[in-house]
């Protein structure tokens, strides 16, 4: 591939980007709050090293060993076309989580620009919720904010990835980590304050349940962006001097830092002003925005925090969006109508418009027909992609590296083969069955 990133930490920042999104900003909150805590916290770590690494350095290696695209990368690694149906499978997945995550990345540009005109000055929850609702039932404010959302991703991927992901990382991941830092500190030293880091890093067990297990196991695969081809993509653009290994180390470290760093924004803001930490999605689009109100700076943080959203939010779409627009360049180019990055940047950029349209018109509830299992589709696409489709994407590429290409994949030491051709052969597969048997209560 003649595309690639010209440093290894223009290759760290972009991973790093890829993986620290909505998944650690917005999701990691709320389903700590929901799920009691500093126990689920633990039980998280422990899955992003136990599950997340093995399965990130194989994405990583995946991509490097092949030099390809997630389209070509199974076939040329496997030497036969029978698992190209993974190459489908990553592909679908990513297109699906993309038709919901572009809608969320949307509300946070949205809810940036609305804090910037000082809209939500003197709303209480109730006024919130109903902001909310009238938002979230608006098809063409969330349609435009989807489309810029696009546009913008698809402006950095019209460059060559070191021109356009690289310099782009480089410069917004930093941003990221200061705004974080900053906001971070500010909240700790509100008063009663406390109570919200106690909240946050007090472990209680006897919450820990088989299906907090799985929560904590997909929030894990989410936020590590495992199972949508980005890691892979990403590999076959790794500098060839750089050790996969300590990549991907440092960056499970980074998104653990970073989703930490994003409950200790939230939660001690959260206790400091008496407000309730179990509010669902809910918690950064209404609660916050109320929360911040009381704040010495009300416009100043609740602008600094939807902006470091989007910030966050963007690096990963960025991703994301890399996937099918390399997918389609590698796969055209086998056929007599190639197409150019360009060119699949726009075919990709539409599909993403015409896939995000479909999610907003069912959740306004302006497509009946669009409700499937009693969910619209925005929730079908959310359930289907992290709940099933990323899990069943690791299984399957744990499966096809740990047995079909063992010795070509790793062999740098030979503890650190065993150890990860065990975790990749064995118990990764069987730990992700249980799970996915238990949510279907089988067990
Ligand atoms: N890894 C990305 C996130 O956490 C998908 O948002």
């Amino acid at each position: 591939m003649k595309n690639s990133f010209s440093s290894k930490i223009g290759l760290l920042l972009a991973a790093a980007g890829s993986a620290i999104g909505l998944g650690s900003i917005w999701k990691f909150p709320y389903i700590v709050g929901e799920d009691g805590g500093g126990a689920f916290i633990i039980i998280y770590i422990i899955c992003s090293f136990i599950f997340g690494l093995p399965l990130v350095m194989n994405e990583f290696l995946i991509g490097k060993l092949s030099c390809k695209s997630a389209y070509g990368a199974f076939r040329t690694l496997s030497g036969t076309g029978h698992w190209q149906w993974l190459s489908w499978l990553t592909l679908s997945t990513v297109m699906i989580l993309q038709s919901f995550y572009f809608v969320v990345t949307g509300w946070c540009f949205y809810y940036m620009v609305e804090a910037a005109s000082n809209t939500f000055a003197g709303m209480d929850a109730n006024a919130l919720t109903a902001y909310f609702d009238t938002f979230s039932g608006n098809i063409s404010a969330m349609t435009v904010y989807a489309v810029i959302a696009i546009a913008l991703t698809g402006a950095v991927l019209w460059f060559d990835v070191n021109k356009g992901i690289e310099r782009l990382s480089k410069i917004l991941m930093p941003l990221l980590f200061i705004m974080l830092i900053v906001m971070a500190i500010h909240m700790v030293m509100l008063d009663g304050g406390g109570t919200g880091l106690r909240f946050l890093f007090e472990p209680n067990f006897s919450k820990i349940t088989p299906k907090i297990i799985l929560e904590a196991m997909g929030l894990s695969f989410f936020t590590l962006s495992i199972g949508v081809g980005a890691l892979i993509t990403y590999g076959g653009y790794m500098p060839k001097d750089q050790n996969v290994t300590t990549a991907s180390l440092q960056m499970i470290v980074l998104v653990i830092l970073v989703s930490l760093l994003a409950g200790t924004i939230v939660f001690p803001a959260v206790f400091a002003y008496g407000f309730s930490p179990t509010q669902g999605p809910e918690l950064t689009f209404i609660t916050l925005p109320e929360v911040f109100q009381h704040m010495f700076s009300p416009t100043l943080t609740s602008v600094s925090f939807f902006a470091l959203m989007c910030v966050a939010a963007l690096t990963s779409t960025i991703s994301m969006m890399e996937v099918p627009v390399a997918f389609i360049c590698e796969a055209t180019a086998e056929t007599r109508y190639p197409l150019s990055r360009h060119q699949s940047v726009i075919v990709v950029g539409v599909l993403h418009v015409l896939t995000n349209l479909l999610c907003i018109l069912s959740m306004t509830g302006h497509a009946p027909y669009l409700t499937i299992n009693g969910h619209n589709i925005f929730d079908n696409a959310n359930i289907v992609s992290t709940d099933f489709l990323i899990p069943f994407g690791a299984f399957s590429t744990a499966i096809f590296t740990g047995w079909f290409v063992p010795k070509a994949l790793y062999k740098s030491s030979r503890l650190a083969s065993i150890v990860y051709l065990i975790l990749l052969r064995w118990i990764i597969p069987v730990a992700i069955f249980i799970v996915f048997l238990d949510s279907l209560n089988v067990l």
